[in-house]
């Protein structure tokens, strides 16, 4: 039994969190740093949260970072989620990056999916680009990428439980996907398109490698930032777009009062942020 976190333990773990990762825990949240982190500490035998944080802060285990990314993260996410902007990609978007593309004498296509989870989004792009005959004259390069290591190493397994797969077109299942016991296990063709970086979001150092991209989706994830950590995230995301580029967030997100750096447009009810 460890004891309860005191506000003070509290308000240091989240400052901690916040500073690593840009997740914001707010105040009326302490039961969420709780539940998430009650296990961890018994795991180690330490006697309490103030334990924990000492040892995050000056235990110099990076794999304790790692983990603790693992624990404050939500991962959800599933093949074909918020499917109209996968269609515009494919459609109206993709048009306009090949014709670019060509004027620019670029044979690429090139997307990150900037906090990709266990995959599904990455390779519900995959497939779908794959079906798509106007660009098989292209070479076609997805990032996917994410700050936690655990969900990284599932993408790349690239097996998957029927809760990920229940919205995915029956055509697409019978092409691509063969099954594995109670599971799915995704074709060699898709994955051979998706490269996996482990990639902390509001780090320059981790996004300074990044560059020219035609497309870059982050969805889904801007919402546990705070403003500031949501600024600093995209200031890095309009780096690595090249000039013309777009970014797509969940549609239930805006950059609407974030940042002027990039013009919304809509095509087909899908908001589209292009950097000018
Ligand atoms: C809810 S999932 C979104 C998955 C997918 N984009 C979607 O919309 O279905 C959010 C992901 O963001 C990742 N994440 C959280 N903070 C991050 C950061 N600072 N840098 C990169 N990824 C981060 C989490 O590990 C998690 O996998």
């Amino acid at each position: 039994m460890i004891a309860p976190m005191t506000d003070d333990v509290f308000k240091q773990l989240r400052d901690f969190i916040y500073e690593q990762s840009g997740i914001f825990v707010p105040d009326n949240k302490k039961y969420f740093l709780e539940n998430r982190l009650g296990r961890r500490v018994q795991e180690k035998n330490l006697k309490g949260y103030d334990e924990y944080l000492y040892v995050l802060k000056y235990g110099g285990d990076k794999a304790e970072l790692v983990k603790l990314f693992e624990l404050v993260t939500t991962n959800e996410t599933f093949f074909f989620r918020e499917p109209q902007q996968f269609d515009v990609l494919c459609g109206d978007l993709l048009k306009k990056i090949m014709e670019e593309n060509t004027k620019a004498a670029r044979r690429d296509i090139k997307i990150w999916c900037a906090a990709s989870s266990t995959g599904e989004e990455p390779y519900t792009i995959a497939m779908q680009l794959m079906e798509r005959p106007e660009a098989a004259g292209f070479r076609k390069e997805i990032l996917a990428s994410d700050i936690s290591e655990s969900v990284l190493a599932s993408a790349k397994a690239a097996v998957y439980g029927s809760y990920a797969v229940r919205n995915i077109p029956p055509a697409y299942m019978s092409k691509y996907f063969t099954p594995d016991g109670q599971n799915f296990r995704l074709a060699e063709s898709v994955k051979a398109l998706v490269r996996f970086m482990k990639i902390n979001l509001i780090s320059d150092r981790d996004v300074k490698s990044i560059r020219g991209m035609d497309v870059i989706f982050c969805r889904n994830v801007l919402i546990y930032f705070d403003e500031k950590a949501k600024q600093k995230a995209l200031a890095l995301m309009y780096d690595a777009l090249r000039p013309g580029g777009s970014l797509i967030v969940g549609t239930s997100e805006s950059l609407h009062n974030i940042t002027r750096a990039f013009r919304p447009t809509v095509i087909n009810r899908v908001v589209i942020y292009q950097k000018v």
